[in-house]
């Protein structure tokens, strides 16, 4: 196979696929990389990847040249792994990915072999695409597929040999597969996704540690400001492996809400601003939650219907509690913009509602209790369209799914009206 770009990732990958055993051409417009490899030296320090390109090259499995074109002959997967940095403006640079898609072009005229064309660069949702597949259309020959690269300079031999994550994306699903294939002797299951999932993925993935890094230390500062030690704080947060370091919270849905969150966040951010500490990260989250309560509001209020049938009136299932929820709040907002409504929800009966549920019911929605119906069958009934605003029991879902209506899931899809692709930025 060969592997376009010698930079801190292509040289990593390159040289460790050829000590997992294949044999690989590294190539890149830098001589001095590619004579550094053909000396058997690596261009740049990275802990334990000398040893490996030394190996691979005496082995004869790993070489390097400046030429596309001789990386091309002998292969049927090619790698690209130059460079996107960022442009002054903060957008992705396209540039390097664009030439070398140019210049694969330009060599695939005479070529009748399959060639799958991997994409292990960071780029944007869309650009492969756009810039890799949309050049080579002409070319039945080709596939291309993305393979986005997780490891970190001063642990990449590491995170190579051991990986976190192997995600692969692409139409062509034996493509996909092939080149998950590559990596079949690594220790780790890979994922096949869809192209544009295998693009986004990376983003999703470093914007994750970003904001866990960011959050460690908001948090971090404010026990240090009020004498604690945030180191502890942090490793015994870590340690609930259920609700914290675990996959919950973490599916894109409705907006959050209830008795504890929203409460919880404005008394600590008080608190943090009574000791003169910015803590935007904290700072930010309600007004993120709130934002995605308008998209909400928006997208509902575009639908094609009449009479809106709320499944759900509690900010979550099994419980009665109504303080925050988001689904009051949409609710009030959604009668106040003259829309018609009805709700249903299995553990919530308007008469028993007493105390600071009530007042905080009746201070949104006075006449609620006139919106209720006491059966999910006779809601639907009177619906032309469902807004599903809590998780249903099977048994609910059923028969939402009997009623034939069109359905707005709120809790496990997050809509939109038109999705948008801009690769470039442009
Ligand atoms: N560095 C990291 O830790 C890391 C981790 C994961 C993903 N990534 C992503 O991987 C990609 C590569 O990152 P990097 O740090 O290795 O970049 P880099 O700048 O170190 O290396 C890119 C290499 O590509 C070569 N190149 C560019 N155009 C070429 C062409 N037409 N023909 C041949 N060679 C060409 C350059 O000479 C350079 O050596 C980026 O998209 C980056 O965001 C980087």
């Amino acid at each position: 196979m060969a592997v376009l770009g010698l930079g801190y990732v292509g040289c990593v990958t390159a040289a460790c696929l050829a000590r997992l055993g294949h044999r690989v051409m590294g190539v890149d417009r830098d001589e001095f990389k590619v004579r550094s490899v053909l000396a058997g030296e690596a261009p740049f320090y990275e802990p334990g990847l000398a040893q490996i390109v030394r190996e691979t090259v005496t082995a004869g499995r790993l070489s390097a040249s400046t030429s596309i074109a001789e990386g091309l002959a002998e292969t049927d997967v090619v790698l690209i792994c130059v460079g996107t940095p960022s442009a002054k403006n903060g957008n992705l640079g396209l540039e390097q990915l664009g030439r070398v898609v140019e210049e694969l072009a330009g060599l695939l005229g005479e070529r009748s072999r399959p060639l799958t064309i991997a994409v292990r660069s960071t780029v944007y949702p869309g650009t492969c695409e756009e810039i890799v597949m949309a050049p080579l259309s002409g070319y039945r020959q080709v596939s291309v597929v993305s393979n986005p690269e997780f490891l970190r300079e001063g642990t990449a031999v590491k995170d190579f040999m051991e990986p976190s994550l192997l995600v692969v994306g692409g139409v062509d699903t034996e493509a996909a597969k092939r080149v998950a294939g590559l990596y079949a002797s690594l220790p780790v299951e890979p994922c096949l996704v869809s192209l544009r999932t295998a693009e986004l993925i990376k983003y999703a993935c470093n914007a994750y540690h970003a904001v866990k890094i960011a959050f460690a230390n908001e948090i971090g500062t404010l026990a240090a400001n009020l004498g604690i030690d945030g180191s502890e704080v942090m490793e015994t947060l870590c340690r609930d492996t259920e609700l914290n370091i675990s996959a919950a919270y973490l599916k894109p849905g409705f907006a959050f809400g209830g008795s504890c969150l929203p409460k919880d966040l404005r008394a600590l951010v008080y608190r943090a601003s009574r000791l003169d500490l910015k803590l935007p990260l904290l700072e930010a989250v309600l007004p993120s939650n709130e934002r995605h309560l308008e998209r909400a509001l928006q997208i509902l209020m575009e639908l094609p219907a009449r009479r809106l049938g709320f499944f759900g009136l509690a900010f979550k299932e099994n419980t009665d509690d109504l303080r925050e929820s988001p689904v009051v709040a949409l609710l009030e907002q959604l009668i106040g913009k003259g829309r018609t409504v009805r709700v249903f929800d299995s553990q919530i009966v308007p008469e028993r509602i007493y105390g600071s549920n009530q007042r905080y019911l009746l201070a949104a929605i006075p006449h609620i209790g006139k919106l209720f119906d006491s059966s999910l069958e006779q809601m639907l009934a009177w619906a032309d369209y469902v807004v599903i605003a809590q998780k249903p029991s099977s048994e609910c879902a059923r028969l939402i799914a009997e009623s034939g209506l069109p359905v707005m899931d709120l809790v496990s899809t997050i809509p939109s009206p038109q999705p948008v692709v801009e690769p470039t930025g442009a």
